[in-house]
């Protein structure tokens, strides 16, 4: 039996295009778009009608970076699977992409299985994963084909955190050459670890134990460093490379040299860079340890170098690293020590909207929006068209946004099981109405109307941007 949803009245917005259409839906796929008051629109028939006349009808949100039930520095990030995508679902996002971690001595497909059994039944929105891998060897390069094969087609390598998911150079090489011959791509974590941990042990001893020295002592020149040795290498391996969670315009400026010569290098940044920074850090007492994640917020100048890297495609995605860890409880875990501060923030929920304000703000237009936050991170990790548009043949994943409804972020109105926001008293103007997942309403005129379990998941094929 055929089951038929019309969204009608609404500004169709992708990265492509804005239209003004009606858009039908069937069996959970997009079925049409024609111009409304047309006959061919007029001659839909279908069991729910949604009216979004004056409101945008937006594909939903893609977010390619999370890591809900992360374990970190002794605790685990604060969002399961279940709470996690159902925060996600209300923030207009209807895909996430998340790490498998690979333990040291653990092969990827232990790792994987893991990651598939916390997710598997509890997501509100399909989801993929990406494997991190942390322990780098010839059975270990071997199973990244298979993994390539069965859709986990993107891996995760650190040059930071040594003893816990670093890599050498010489693993990142092996890793890089592998998946040049396989099609993964390798996702970088650029900051020199080795060094940043010489200059933590260096601060503790001065006694500079606040969260501000987090931010400090993980420098932009060490995130640049580490973003221009990670760049080289995939070129020595002839390799394509994907930044994760740019914050450093001095990295910004060596992904956007190394595009000009032509390298297939692409940059991801996050909410929190574009809108937060260092004087977050420095919050009175330990509020600053709110803001503790890595790489780390950086001074507010060089916020403006990275909207214009989302603006000139030197940067490509905009993703959360959604991390959380309460306030009291975890990030308390370093009071007279920022670095046993568990590294992350949250942001799922809010990352489609701060988005969206920044086209008020004139940051990006509309489709630049759309484009960073849905079809270019679906294309990037292999799920495009069906993920991230609204084109006949595409998953019915889509969201109703009112551009005009008024906002305050809050920990009192948010979903993400956090005792905090990062955002807090922050005004946004927009906000989503009703998400669709393939087709099924998970979020109805601002009530959860989704269920655990309703999140597939989503084998991905090889990167489709290179293309
Ligand atoms: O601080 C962060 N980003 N925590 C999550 C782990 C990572 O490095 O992405
Ligand atoms: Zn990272
Ligand atoms: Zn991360
Ligand atoms: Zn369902």
């Amino acid at each position: 039996m055929s089951s038929r949803t019309v969204v009608r009245g609404g500004l169709v917005v992708t990265a492509a295009d804005e239209i003004h259409a009606d858009v039908l839906i069937e069996d959970g796929r997009i079925a049409a778009l024609a111009a409304g008051g047309t006959p061919a629109a007029e001659a839909w028939t279908a069991e729910r009608v949604i009216d979004a006349t004056g409101k945008y009808v937006l594909p939903g949100g893609v977010d390619v970076h999370t890591h809900m039930e992360l374990p970190f520095g002794g605790t685990f990030a604060s969002d399961t699977f279940e709470t996690g995508t159902r925060a996600a679902a209300w923030g207009g996002t209807t895909t996430i992409v998340d790490f498998a971690v690979q333990s040291v001595g653990h092969t990827l497909r232990e790792g994987l299985d893991a990651w598939h059994a916390k997710a598997e039944g509890n997501c509100a929105i399909d989801y993929g994963f990406h494997m991190i891998v942390s322990d780098v060897h010839e059975e270990i390069l071997a199973e990244m084909d298979l993994l390539v094969e069965e859709g986990v087609t993107s891996f995760k390598q650190f040059m930071a955190y040594p003893g816990v998911f670093y890599s050498d150079d010489g693993q990142i090489l092996r890793a890089m050459q592998r998946s040049a011959g396989n099609g993964g791509l390798i996702m970088m974590h650029a900051e020199n670890g080795i060094a940043i941990d010489v200059l933590v042990e260096q601060a503790l001893a001065r006694g500079e134990t606040d969260p501000r020295h987090h931010g400090e002592v993980r420098k932009a020149l060490l995130e640049a460093e580490a973003t221009h040795r990670a760049i080289r290498l995939a070129q020595v391996a002839g390799a394509p490379l994907y930044v994760v969670h740019v914050s450093a315009m001095e990295a910004v400026a060596e992904l956007a040299r190394a595009r000009a010569d032509g390298l297939a290098v692409f940059g991801e940044t996050c909410p929190q860079y574009l809108f937060l920074s260092t004087d977050d850090l420095a919050g009175p007492g330990f509020e600053g340890a709110k803001y503790v994640c890595s790489t780390p917020l950086r001074p507010r100048e060089h916020q403006a170098k990275l909207w214009q890297g989302l603006r000139t495609n030197d940067l490509q995605v905009v993703s959360t690293d959604h991390c959380p860890f309460c306030f009291t409880g975890q990030k308390e875990l370093g009071r007279g020590d920022f670095s046993r501060i568990p590294n992350g923030l949250p942001g799922v929920e809010n990352r489609m909207d701060l988005l969206h304000q920044a086209v008020l703000d004139g940051h990006l237009t509309r489709r630049r929006w759309i484009e960073t936050a849905c079809a270019t991170p679906a294309r990037m990790f292999g799920m495009y068209p069906k993920k991230g548009t609204i084109a006949p043949g595409s998953d019915a994943d889509v969201v109703i946004y009112d551009p005009h409804a008024e906002q305050v972020l809050s920990a009192a109105e948010h979903h993400m099981n956090v005792d905090y926001s990062a955002y807090e008293g922050k005004r946004v103007t927009g906000r989503v109405e009703t998400v669709l997942s393939r087709g099924v309403a998970v979020i109805t005129e601002r009530e959860y109307t989704g269920h655990a379990g309703h999140g597939v998941y989503t084998p991905r094929s090889t990167c489709q941007y290179l293309s």
